[in-house]
């Protein structure tokens, strides 16, 4: 089979299962952070009310994907980095919300290649989070 090449045009959206998928994988993430004991160090750093944060990440991963850019259109620019420089995040931080995404994806019905391509990317973001460490 030939290799797919994730990253061009909207091609990881797709991957991703478009917005349905997206909502999917996010529900799962945040569902992981609630209950996970060793997330409870960035649990805390939420809203006791995860709605918002559920709806916006989304929102952002669709642009960020390279699908609708749903994030700009509904709430505005962000910056990624810029954004959570008021949030405590160090190494153990970072770590905790990459475990929860991790076993998030590693529960959606997507391709291995995919699964690994879009944590070690998202592993890049949040690294940027990351103020401390
Ligand atoms: C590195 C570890 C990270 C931690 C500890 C963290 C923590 C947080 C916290 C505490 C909030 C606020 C939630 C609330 O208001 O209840 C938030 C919001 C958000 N985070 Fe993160 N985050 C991390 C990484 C990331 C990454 C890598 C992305 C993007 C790929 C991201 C995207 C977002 C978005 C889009 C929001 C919502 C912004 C808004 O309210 O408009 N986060 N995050």
């Amino acid at each position: 089979m030939k290799k797919q090449t994730f990253g061009v045009g909207d091609a990881s959206y797709q991957a991703a299962g478009g917005i349905d998928g997206i909502q999917k994988l996010v529900s799962c993430f945040y569902d992981l952070m609630d209950s996970l004991p060793e997330s409870q160090n960035i649990r805390a750093m939420h809203r006791k009310d995860l709605k918002i944060a559920r709806s916006r990440l989304a929102l952002f991963l669709s642009g960020w994907l390279g699908g609708p850019k749903l994030y700009q259109e509904q709430v505005g620019s962000i910056s990624i980095p810029g954004f959570h420089r008021r949030f405590d995040i160090g190494s153990a931080e970072k770590e905790a919300w990459l475990n929860c995404m991790a076993k998030a994806i590693a529960e959606q019905r997507y391709s291995d290649e995919f699964k690994n391509y879009l944590l070690e990317q998202l592993s890049i973001p949040a690294e940027r989070c990351r103020i401390r460490d």
